[in-house]
């Protein structure tokens, strides 16, 4: 998939800009604080619906207006596509609004039309960070690939948050309504279990090959650590279960703490090298490593699930490494259709780039 076009409005330091990429790779040069990462922010808006720098949406419409708009135009498997994002800015609230071809679509609608995988210098947190980026992590690669992800995941946080409500008044509880949200946190929780440690599955390989490009004979390894305690061959029968008599167990505990304590909301991604958790024992240069092969391995996957390589958003991510590196690194991905790179300078030029200058959000095609 590709984008041919991409017109910004009001986002973020950006007045109205069109911007034309090509095929391959579309390079983006420019001082600091231009636009390099608020444009990548937009392309990512509308593959995820989501900004990867923000969770406060209001943020991203220019100061001083009221409403932001992007749009682009895609070329994707199933023919052409325009997919737009509009985020107002109200008093009180911020609304944003999804369209296919003009028409407002609901969110789980507007996933997977157009899917990015992007990788920035602050993913570094994805190998050392909380555990709820890594899920985060998770939730938004199988959202993208699955569009009935999102809706377990989506109807499981609800539930989650009611229940969670329930504990903390304290008793006397309300044991129907406890009944109620279990089941649905059952229900919903083993496919997102399920679905999240398959996808690890399917990550695995392409990870640890990928580190064995870049590293001397160590290997790391991924896996999926479940409060349920999924173990794999399970089915999503066998995950219910799991997850009904874990629920069970951690009753009093949950009662007494007054926060629910075991599904996937506290589950996550290990990586581990040569046997050791990377985060604790691995140098820098190992984790650095480690989230160049978790993302050439996301890369992959995707492409590999969908059949159609998604969008890479690389911001200040190629002229961190050296030149070498940063062909293997391409080269790893396994051939991609279309990429977005920013960076300050780049020591070399990559052969074959459209290169585009940004300077205080205008873009300009140079070579
Ligand atoms: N909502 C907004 N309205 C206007 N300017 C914004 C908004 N959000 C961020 N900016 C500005 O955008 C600039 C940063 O752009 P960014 O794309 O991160 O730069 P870089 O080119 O270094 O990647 C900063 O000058 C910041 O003040
Ligand atoms: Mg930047």
């Amino acid at each position: 998939m590709r984008i041919t076009r991409i017109t910004l409005a009001n986002c973020r330091n950006y007045g109205e800009a069109t911007i034309e990429p090509q095929p391959g790779l579309n390079v983006f040069l420019g001082r600091n604080a231009q636009g390099k990462s608020n444009l990548l922010e937009t392309i990512g808006l509308l593959g995820t619906g989501k900004s990867f720098r923000t969770s406060r949406e209001a943020e991203i419409v220019r100061e001083g207006f009221g409403l932001a708009a992007v749009s682009a135009d895609a070329i994707v498997r199933s023919g052409n596509v325009t997919l737009g994002c509009t985020i107002a800015r109200g008093e009180r609230a911020t609304k944003k609004t999804l369209t296919i071809n003009g028409r407002p679509v609901r969110y789980a609608h507007f996933l997977g039309k157009l899917r990015v995988v992007s990788f920035a210098p602050s993913d570094l947190a994805l190998v050392i960070g909380a555990p709820g980026l890594r899920r985060a992590f998770l939730n938004l690669a199988l959202a993208q690939e699955q569009p009935g992800y999102y809706t377990a995941l989506a109807m499981y946080a609800r539930t989650l948050r009611q229940k969670n409500a329930l504990l903390r008044e304290g008793p006397p509880y309300d044991e129907a309504l406890f009944a109620v949200y279990d089941r649905t946190m059952i229900e919903r929780g083993a496919r997102m279990t399920l679905a999240r440690a398959r996808y690890v599955q399917a990550l695995a390989p392409h990870a640890r090959t990928e580190h064995g490009r870049w590293s001397a004979g160590e290997e790391l390894a991924l896996g999926y650590e479940s409060a349920i305690g999924y173990e794999i061959g399970d089915d999503e029968s066998a995950l219910q279960e799991r997850f009904a008599s874990a629920l069970e167990t951690a009753r009093p505990r949950e009662r007494a703490r007054g926060i629910a304590l075991v599904g996937p909301h506290r589950d996550d991604l290990t990586l581990t090298l040569d046997g050791r958790a990377l985060a604790e024992y691995g140098s820098q240069g190992q984790h650095r490593t480690a989230l160049l092969a978790l993302k050439v391995a996301e890369y992959r996957a995707m492409a590999a699930a969908t059949g159609e390589a998604p969008l890479l958003l690389l911001d200040d991510v190629l002229s961190e490494l050296d030149p070498d590196r940063a062909r293997r690194f391409l080269e790893g991905l396994g051939g991609f259709e279309q990429a977005f790179v920013t960076a300050t300078h780049l020591e070399h030029p990559l052969p074959g780039a459209a290169a585009f200058a940004i300077e205080a959000a205008r873009v300009e095609r140079v070579a």
